[in-house]
C-alpha cells in the first residue's frame, strides 16, 4: 500500500516522465505548446516533474552533450531545410509518445 493505492506484489512501478510532464497540478495549459514552460518553476518542480535524462544518482552522464547535439541538430534543419509530411504522423500516446504506423517526411534544402 503506497498513498492509498495497493501495488500486487511483484509489480513493476515506472515513472512516465513525458506524462509528468503534462501534468495540470504543476503546469499551467499543459498541452499547449510553450518551450519556455520550465523557465519560471522553482529547482524542487523541476526535479520533480522534468527529468528526461534520469535524476538523483542515475542521472544520464551525455545529458550535456546531447542537449547541445540536439540544439545544434535543430538549428540546422529549421534554418537550411524545409519538410513536409507524407504519410502517417497519426501521434499517439500509450504513455510513451508514438507515431502509430510511422511517419514518412520529405526534406528539401532551403532556398535563400
Ligand atoms: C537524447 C538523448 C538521451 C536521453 C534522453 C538519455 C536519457 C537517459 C536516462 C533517462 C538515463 C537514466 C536511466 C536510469 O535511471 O536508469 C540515462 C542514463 C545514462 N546515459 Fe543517457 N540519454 C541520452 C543520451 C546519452 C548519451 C549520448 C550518452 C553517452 C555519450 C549517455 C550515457 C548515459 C549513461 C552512461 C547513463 C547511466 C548513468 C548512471 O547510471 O550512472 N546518454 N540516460
Amino acid at each position: 500500500m503506497f498513498a492509498g493505492f495497493t501495488i500486487p506484489e511483484g509489480w513493476t512501478i515506472m515513472v512516465v516522465t513525458s506524462a509528468l510532464q503534462v501534468n495540470p497540478n504543476t503546469f499551467e495549459d499543459p498541452l499547449k505548446f510553450n518551450p519556455g514552460r520550465w523557465k519560471d518553476l522553482d529547482s524542487h518542480s523541476i526535479s520533480k516533474n522534468f527529468m528526461p535524462f534520469g535524476g538523483g544518482t542515475r542521472q544520464c552522464a551525455g545529458a550535456e552533450y546531447s542537449r547541445v547535439f540536439m540544439a545544434t541538430f535543430f538549428h540546422v534543419l529549421v534554418t537550411k531545410y524545409r519538410w513536409t509530411t507524407i504519410k502517417g504522423a497519426r501521434i499517439a500516446r500509450n504513455p510513451i509518445l508514438g507515431f502509430g504506423d510511422g511517419i514518412h517526411i520529405k526534406f528539401s534544402e532551403k532556398k535563400n
